[in-house]
């Protein structure tokens, strides 16, 4: 059997268990290790990865339902290795601390960014209600957000 998928630039025909969960087919195969598997159960986000262009758990696909899809993980968002404006944005506000939630919170607000350039701040909060942090707290986050949408 096995399935294709297209993740960023890349395609990969794989031969795993079509049941395996998306985000281990990214680490594991594709070395793409942005993604965190934190709770696996949909919750946190911090395996959040945009799908068809909306921002997806994961941890919660099954590989082989993202055939034929496009699939972008957070390295895909920042090609060349260059911060993208909410990277950038988040750096500036110093809104990073452990950082285990940002790349779903990069994917998550990559999204609202390129769909909503007008958000306001409860949009904001609302866009991020998939995406749980523990140590940074969200105000800083909204703000830096609300920095990188004024610098668009
Ligand atoms: S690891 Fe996927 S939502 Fe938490
Ligand atoms: S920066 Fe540590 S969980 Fe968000």
């Amino acid at each position: 059997m096995g399935f294709n998928l297209t993740v960023n630039c890349d395609r990969l025909s794989s031969v795993a268990d079509p049941a395996t969960p998306l985000i281990d087919i990214l680490r594991e195969e594709m070395h793409l290790t942005g993604a965190k598997p934190v709770c696996r159960e949909g919750f946190c986000g911090a395996c959040m990865v945009l799908v068809d262009g909306e921002p997806t758990p994961s941890c919660l696909l099954p590989a082989a339902l993202a055939d034929g899809r496009k699939i972008r993980t957070v390295e895909g968002l920042a090609p060349h290795g260059e911060l993208n404006r909410i990277q950038a944005a988040l750096e500036a506000s110093d809104a990073v601390q452990c950082g285990m939630c940002f790349p779903g919170m990069v994917v998550s607000l990559v999204h609202l960014l390129t769909t909503r350039p007008d958000a306001t701040r409860d949009d904001i909060r609302a866009a991020l209600t998939g995406n749980i942090c523990r140590c940074t707290g969200y105000e800083r986050i909204v703000e830096a957000t609300l920095l990188a949408l004024a610098t668009a």
